[in-house]
């Protein structure tokens, strides 16, 4: 029997850790490679940046005169910081020689002088500085520096920007849209990828009239993985390690976490480490209870910052409340007004806790759900 876990919920997860998402997978192939811009958007954990890897895998091996730059916002604190990483992902993508990454920025670039470091050996990366005091006057020939090189290589470039939202922490943030778009929306042999974690602000800046980004490409809701595709992934990667699942167990972990793709994982993984060569009801339950033991701390922060009337509101959801603003609602779980009821649920809403659904809300994390259910409403703790 093998000793590795093959499941994995600390990192994105490609190739054969990740399933399904064929649907989306093409699509978003599809527009990449036909400079169709593709914007990201699900709740957290839910498979942006691994969706984004496996396609980037597959259009690498695919499409020879498809070259891909992946850059994550998460570690840019400033616009200037962005652009230096923009130009350096940029140039590593479009070229494969070190050599020829250290002519480009030297070519691709009129106004600006452009500062090259180069990594140690044997990694080649290159990346690139501006004197910011001069460059901050030529920004659109930066931002223009994947179109030029593409056109002139006669290449697709494919520009995959992560936690996009992150641009919100920049000063003036409001400009910087303008001017991203303006200048993206003119790139013929580039697309643009963006994706997110914060859904609410990835929403305000893709989907709202007033915003720059407003129709900028093709949306992609990304949903969670459907049953059907846990249940046969689930078995195979047990199998993978000398270990066998039944499809109803595999079928009562996926539906025990709601088929949420990071928690099904997790809950996978403990139950691996807590089988044998067969995976029985009794290893899923202490699965379980060790899932939300491990992940208890992030429920009481996530409990501390709620208000009053939203701890009730939750509450209302969970026990399966739709009219959230009749009389007896209100009353019975202590909501206040009509008022406090929507400003609450805006607040919920904003955070990611609940989600609408066509016939009311629930909540988005289903761990917490568990957790605070049996916290809050004395239920106890089981597979689904
Ligand atoms: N297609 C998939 N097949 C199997 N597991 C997946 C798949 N996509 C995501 N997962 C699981 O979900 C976890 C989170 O995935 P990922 O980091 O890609 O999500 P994300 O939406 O980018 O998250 P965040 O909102 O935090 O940026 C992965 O570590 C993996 O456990
Ligand atoms: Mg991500």
């Amino acid at each position: 029997m093998a000793d590795e876990s093959p499941f994995d919920f600390g990192s994105t997860v490609s190739r054969e850790a990740f399933t399904d998402r064929r649907q989306e997978l093409d699509r978003l192939k599809t527009n990449l490679s036909s400079g169709i811009n593709t914007v990201l958007i699900s709740p957290r954990r839910w498979g942006k940046s691994s969706l984004v890897e496996q396609a980037v895998i597959e259009l690498r091996r695919q499409r020879k005169d498809v070259r891909v730059a992946v850059l994550d916002l998460f570690t840019a604190g400033s616009f200037e910081e962005f652009l230096e990483s923009y130009a350096s992902a940029i140039l590593q993508a479009s070229s494969g020689k070190w050599e020829e990454r250290v002519r480009d920025a030297k070519t691709f670039f009129r106004a600006i002088v452009p500062r090259i470091n180069i990594g140690a050996e044997p990694a080649s990366e290159v990346s690139i500085g501006f004197e910011w005091k001069e460059a901050r006057q030529h920004v659109g020939e930066i931002l223009d520096l994947p179109e030029r090189i593409a056109a002139k290589k006669k290449l697709k470039l494919v520009v995959c920007i992560d936690e996009f939202q992150n641009l919100a922490n920049w000063s003036d943030p409001g400009q910087v849209e303008k001017l991203l778009r303006a200048h993206w929306q003119r790139h013929k042999h580039v697309s643009y990828c963006l994706y997110g974690s914060k859904r609410h602000m990835m929403r305000e800046l893709f989907n709202t009239a007033r915003k720059p980004f407003y129709r900028f490409g093709d949306i992609i809701w990304l949903e969670r993985i459907a049953l059907e595709h846990w249940v046969p992934f689930l078995q195979e990667r047990f199998r993978s390690t000398g270990r066998t699942i039944t499809a109803e167990l595999a079928s009562s972990l996926a539906r025990t976490m709601g088929c949420h793709p990071w928690y099904v994982q997790q809950l996978a993984h403990f139950s691996w480490a807590a089988s044998g060569r067969k995976v029985r009801a009794e290893d899923l339950r202490g699965a379980l209870d060790l899932l939300i033991a491990t992940n208890q701390p992030l429920y009481q922060r996530e409990c501390e910052i709620m208000s009053y009337t939203q701890t009730n509101l939750v509450k209302a959801i969970l026990s399966g409340e739709t009219q959230l603003t009749a009389q007896r609602v209100m009353h019975d779980y202590q909501l206040g007004t009509p008022r406090n009821v929507q400003k609450a649920r805006m607040a919920l809403e904003g955070n990611d806790v609940i989600d609408r659904t066509k016939d009311g809300y629930e909540l988005l994390d289903p761990g917490f759900a568990l957790w605070f259910a049996r916290e809050f409403l004395g239920r106890a703790i089981a597979p689904a």
